[in-house]
C-alpha cells in the first residue's frame, strides 16, 4: 500500500461494518497513516490504477506465534469478484509459507464476513463478549494449514 491508495481504503473503512463501529474520516485516516508510518503489512489489490481493496496482516500477531489479520475491507462497487479471496490468498500463502495457522475475529453481526471466511476453512474457535464494543460479541476464527512447515535449521 502507498500514499496513492489511501484515500480508496478510506473509503472502504467508512463503509460497513466499521459503521457499527463509530468510524470517521479522521479515525480511518489515522489508521492508515498509523499502518504507514509503522511499515505495516498493508496490502492492496489495484485494478486499472484504483485500490479495490486492502488486507493488513500482523505477522506472529496472535498470541506472538501466529500471524493474524487484523483488517480486510473491499470497496462495495467491487464484492463478489474475487478481490477478497486474491486478498486471503496473498495473505495466507506468506503465512503458511512460514507458520501452520492464521487468526482472525470478525463481528457476531457481520454474517457475510463469517460466510466468507468459512468458506476458505476458518472456524470459530472461540468467542469475546463485549471485546471492541459493548454488546457486540467478536468470533475468534482460526485456519490451520495441513502440513507444518519444515523446522527451521538452527531454531
Ligand atoms: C468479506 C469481503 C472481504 C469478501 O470479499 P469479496 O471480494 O466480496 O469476496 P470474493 O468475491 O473474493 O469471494 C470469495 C469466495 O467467498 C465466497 N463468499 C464471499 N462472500 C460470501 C458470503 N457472504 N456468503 C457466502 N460465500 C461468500 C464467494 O462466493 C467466493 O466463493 P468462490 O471462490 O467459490 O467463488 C468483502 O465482502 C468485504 O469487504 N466486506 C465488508 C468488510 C468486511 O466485512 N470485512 C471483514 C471484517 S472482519
Amino acid at each position: 500500500m502507498t500514499l496513492a491508495d489511501r484515500p480508496a481504503c478510506i473509503e472502504i473503512l467508512l463503509g460497513y461494518p466499521w459503521t457499527h463501529y463509530a468510524m470517521t474520516e479522521a479515525r480511518a485516516t489515522r489508521v492508515f497513516d498509523d499502518g504507514l508510518a509503522q511499515g505495516a503489512d498493508l496490502r492492496v489489490a489495484v485494478v486499472d490504477g484504483v485500490a479495490l481493496g486492502f488486507v493488513w496482516i500482523l505477522p506472529r500477531g496472535a498470541f506472538h506465534h501466529s500471524d493474524y489479520i487484523r483488517l480486510i475491507g473491499v470497496s462495495e462497487r467491487a464484492r463478489g469478484r474475487g478481490v477478497g479471496a486474491a486478498l486471503m490468498d496473498a495473505a495466507e500463502g506468506d503465512a503458511f509459507a512460514a507458520r501452520r495457522d492464521m487468526f482472525l475475529l470478525v463481528s457476531d453481526f457481520n454474517l457475510a464476513a463469517q460466510a466468507f471466511y468459512r468458506h476458505r476453512g476458518y472456524v470459530q474457535i472461540g468467542a469475546l463478549a463485549d471485546y471492541v464494543t459493548p454488546g457486540n460479541t467478536e468470533l475468534l476464527m482460526r485456519k490451520r494449514w495441513p502440513t507444518p512447515p519444515p523446522p527451521i535449521v538452527g531454531a
